[in-house]
């Protein structure tokens, strides 16, 4: 049997993608390969949202010219954003490559593996399928452990034009898949045992059916330019399948937070109490530049709502520092903002000039060492914002989805709470628990997580049967976080 591996670069999305390539290799006759050093078939799945993680593809390829040289009849595949943004050029500039893949393309890898062992050239395949776009469904195979979270695709592509993104470019024009497939899927994971599944698309709040099969949301404004059917959405899911314990979705566009979004997340107790709700900056004049179709106010004002609409729900965010123009008071308005929202958590970037984005006519003036400063500033201000946090949780009592064994050998377990604070459990039958939500109360918080202990409440359901089988409907103690 050949063997494979994939190495996976980048954002959830390309996880999702890795996930895809690993069933349709296996499907084709392909098995993990124990060694990932002696596969037959090596997928470097790549991102090229900065310049750093183009970076790490060169020198990842760079690494494999001694495998190459080895084992000739390695096959080496570049799938992904960088497959995608640079096609042809990246056979030239690496020698080592046999296959270039576009996201779209995934289920044509065995085909084309096939056709360079047989003796073909390299050969690049990285066409959009926007005429009849495909959405390739999670197969679980229950002879593998089955993970507790899945992801689950709703849209691909993305037609905002945000100046310093090329994902327009890589991934393409917004394409969405149909309402029943998505319910259906969620179905299917649902019965296998995943408890937690996350709604995933560029903008994923932007959703409308192809299908036209959904029910209009409460709330939802038929004049706003803005408003989708993602709220229909996620009510639909809901509703379809109750067993479902926690629903997430990333990454929204705050533009499409709209009422019907905000009711959502007020009506439907399956929603998690966090949204990832990507700001990028706090000044109005960077925003602009940025095309990013909202103002600073607006932001603050949607964050608002979502706040009131679920109480104790927490905000998490991506930032870009160092954008073109960006002067120490458009930077010193991004820490006032992060403050006066109070960001759980937030990714932070340095502006990374990218090709195909309208961002290049403006240059990348902000010299590097102060990107750097801003970044150190932003991630101080993150931080203290999060231990201050997670420090006010003691003492609380969480229910927590264990996802898996926080690190090998450490007797502990780790999960999320409905919100999406990380905790540690300790527990002598840790193992028993994942896939499980356990109730625990908070004892002691970390710079980035908590560590949590079991109830005597939870303990004694727990040995009076299988809380496992419980859906959020039936079983009221585990059905909310307090
Ligand atoms: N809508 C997508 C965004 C993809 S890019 C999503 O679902 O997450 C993820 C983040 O990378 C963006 O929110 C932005 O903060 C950052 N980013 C994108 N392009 C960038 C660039 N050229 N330089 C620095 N950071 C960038
Ligand atoms: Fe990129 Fe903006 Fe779309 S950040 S993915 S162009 S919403």
């Amino acid at each position: 049997m050949p063997s494979y591996t994939v190495k996976t670069f980048g954002c959830q999305m390309n996880v999702h993608d890795s996930e895809r390539i690993d069933e349709t290799l296996r499907e084709a006759g392909y098995a993990p390969a124990t060694d990932p050093d002696s596969a037959d078939l090596i997928v470097i799945n790549t991102c090229s949202v900065r310049e750093k993680a183009e970076q790490k593809l060169r020198s990842l390829v760079g690494t494999l010219a001694d495998v190459k040289a080895a084992r000739p009849e390695t096959v080496i595949a570049v799938a992904g954003c960088l497959a995608q943004q640079e096609g042809h050029k990246l056979l030239s500039r690496m020698k080592q490559i046999d296959i270039v893949l576009g996201p779209d393309n995934i289920v044509e890898l065995p085909r084309l593996v096939e056709e360079v062992q047989g003796g073909a050239p390299p050969i690049v395949r990285t066409v959009f399928d926007v005429d009849e776009p495909v959405f390739l469904r999670a197969r679980p195979d229950p002879r593998h452990h089955v993970a507790p979270t899945a992801f689950v695709t709703v849209m691909k592509g993305c037609d905002e034009r945000c100046s310093f993104c090329i994902v327009p470019h890589t991934r393409g024009p917004e394409r969405y898949r149909p309402s029943s497939e998505v319910v259906e899927e969620i179905r299917t994971l649902a019965l296998a045992g995943v408890r937690e599944v996350t709604l995933l698309g560029q903008t994923v709040n932007s959703y409308r059916d192809p299908e036209h099969a959904l029910a209009p949301a409460p709330s939802a404004s038929s004049s706003d330019p803005d408003e989708s059917e993602f709220a229909a959405l996620l009510r639909r899911i809901s509703q379809a399948v109750p067993d479902l314990s926690r629903l997430r979705y990333t990454s929204p566009h705050p533009r499409h937070v709209t009422p019907s979004l905000v009711a959502a997340h007020r009506d439907l107790d399956v929603l998690a109490r966090h949204v990832h709700l990507p700001v990028q900056s706090g000044s109005n004049r960077v925003l602009k530049r940025m095309i990013r179709r909202y103002t600073r106010e607006e932001y603050v004002e949607r964050a608002e709502r979502l706040r009131s609409a679920r109480p104790g729900l927490t905000l998490s965010t991506d930032i870009i520092v160092g954008f073109c123009g960006e002067t120490d008071e458009d930077f010193q308005e991004t820490l006032d903002l992060v403050r006066a929202v109070g960001f759980a958590g937030l990714f932070g970037f340095k502006y990374s000039r990218r090709p195909y984005t309208p961002a290049q006519k403006l240059g990348d003036d902000v010299p590097e060492t102060t990107k750097s400063q801003r970044l150190t500033a932003l991630f101080a201000l993150a931080e203290e914002l999060q231990s201050d946090k997670l420090k006010a949780l003691v003492g609380s009592t969480e229910h927590v989805l264990v996802e898996g064994e926080s690190k090998a050998g450490s007797g502990k377990v780790t999960g999320r709470t409905a919100r999406n604070e990380i905790v540690h459990i300790g527990d002598p039958d840790g193992a028993s628990l994942v896939g499980e939500i356990v109730e625990v109360e908070i004892v002691g918080s970390f710079k980035h997580s908590l560590l949590g202990a079991i109830t005597p409440r939870y303990e004694a359901t727990r040995r009076s049967g299988s809380p496992r089988r419980a859906s959020r409907r039936v079983l009221p103690l585990l059905a909310a976080d307090s």
